[in-house]
């Protein structure tokens, strides 16, 4: 038998923060089944995880029409998993997905007792009947934040409309993320198990109203990590686009990249209508990379970064003209140094100079309240180390405000 855990609360570091009440959610408050959703969301990092060496019952539960029999208070994707189903963070053949693994995302959703339930979180009980394949007829889901009207935008939004004074955007923010950043600027959005998901043609519609009530054209989906499922990403462009058929309409993905294959890429773009896509791949080096976002695993790491790299240099090659690309960097001196802040801008340099590079100047968060905000000046100086490598079209990110390039992209 593998090892089952539970998860405790460690009363000495919580810091009461309530994340545990209102973002994070628990499927079996009275007793755990090592969903780990509490212990990936908790921002005081008090909850432990045990060895349960307990005894437990078994319990029978049905798989694709075959009975099977799993031991009691664990979730259904660990009951899958103990009967030789396997789960992946990156899409592989053969594998069912489970990237966040925090209830937000809704990728590892399945069929239990004839209802979409994510598996990551589900508890599974005697009689219990799961199909893995989701017939195409039934809607996917996901939990969404927003729509909210915004000023400024994302990495890929144009540095020539960020400062109209003026909101130019609305935006929503996707819950669940492949990464495990421990200064996750969005945290409250990531980790969100509890809000109530929509259909992407939900989704659609909010924002298609909140784009006339605001009289902007600019319409972008961020998180989490919106690229997650899949499924409902594309469905909820494709709706996106049918409500919103005027040519001024822009569709705007901010990613970090790690999960965007070239075909990923291109059903966005010929299938959803995506206009502008922002990528994120957050380092040069697998070392910095893993510090920034908590993956441990460097083989998992790398091709995370890879894939990132690649999607830039994919949308480069293949969509100039007609996606806008804009490529994010978060910066603060605790997480990466000024020299692989050069070496990041040669990189983005020599796939595309004239690419549009977004520096976020990140602040205190989540697990990182040890840091401090880069200052406006600290901002200045890297904006210049990246000029110096040859992009021309850098925009950094400060406490007041976005400073971009003197002369317009073209
Ligand atoms: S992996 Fe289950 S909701 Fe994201």
């Amino acid at each position: 038998m593998p090892e089952l855990y539970y998860c405790t609360v460690d009363v000495e570091a919580c810091i009461n923060c309530l994340a545990c009440s209102y973002v994070i959610i628990c499927p079996s408050p009275k007793s755990c089944v090592g969903c780990l959703a509490c212990y990936h969301g908790c921002p005081g990092m008090a909850r432990r995880l045990m060895v349960d060496r307990g005894l437990r019952r078994a319990v029978n539960i049905v798989v694709n029409g075959v009975t099977h029999r799993v031991p009691e208070r664990i979730t259904v994707k660990k009951a899958l998993e103990l009967l030789g189903y396997t789960f992946s963070i990156y899409p592989e053949k053969g594998c069912l997905q489970a990237p966040c693994g925090t209830g937000g995302c809704y990728a590892c959703s399945l069929l239990v007792d004839g209802e979409l339930k994510r598996a990551c979180i589900t508890p599974i009980r005697e009689g219990m009947s799961i199909e893995t394949e989701v017939p195409v007829d039934v809607e996917p889901l996901r939990i969404v934040h927003g729509p909210q009207p915004h000023p400024v935008g994302g990495k890929a939004t144009p540095w020539w409309l960020k400062s109209r004074g003026r909101y130019i955007e609305v935006a929503i923010w996707t819950a669940g993320c492949n990464l495990r950043c421990p200064q996750c600027q969005n945290w409250e959005t990531t980790y969100d198990g509890r809000t109530p998901p929509l259909t992407p043609r939900e989704a659609a519609l909010m924002v298609s109203e909140a784009r006339r009530r605001y009289n902007v054209d600019r319409m972008a989906v961020s998180g989490g990590e919106p690229t997650l499922n899949r499924r409902w990403l594309i469905n909820y462009f494709k709706q996106l686009k049918k409500l919103n058929p005027d040519e001024k309409a822009r569709l705007h993905l901010d990613s970090n990249g790690t999960l965007l294959s070239k075909d990923y890429v291109d059903e966005l773009v010929n299938e959803g209508g995506v206009t502008d896509i922002g990528l994120e791949p957050k380092a040069v080096r697998v070392e910095t990379f893993k510090r920034i976002t908590g993956i441990a695993d460097t083989d998992l790491a790398q091709r995370l970064l890879n894939t990132s790299w690649e999607a830039v240099k994919y949308v480069v090659d293949n969509y100039a003209g007609r996606v806008f690309l804009g490529v994010g960097l978060p910066y603060n001196p605790a997480f990466v140094s000024m020299e692989e802040v050069y070496m990041f801008g040669v990189k983005l340099a020599s796939i595309n100079p004239e690419v549009q590079l977004c520096v976020l100047d990140y602040f205190p968060a989540f697990r990182r309240r040890d840091i401090t905000r880069p200052s406006p000046l600290e901002m200045l100086k890297v904006k210049r180390v990246l000029e110096g490598t040859g992009l021309k079209f850098v925009v950094v990110q400060t406490a007041i405000g976005h400073i971009g390039p003197e002369r317009r992209a073209t």
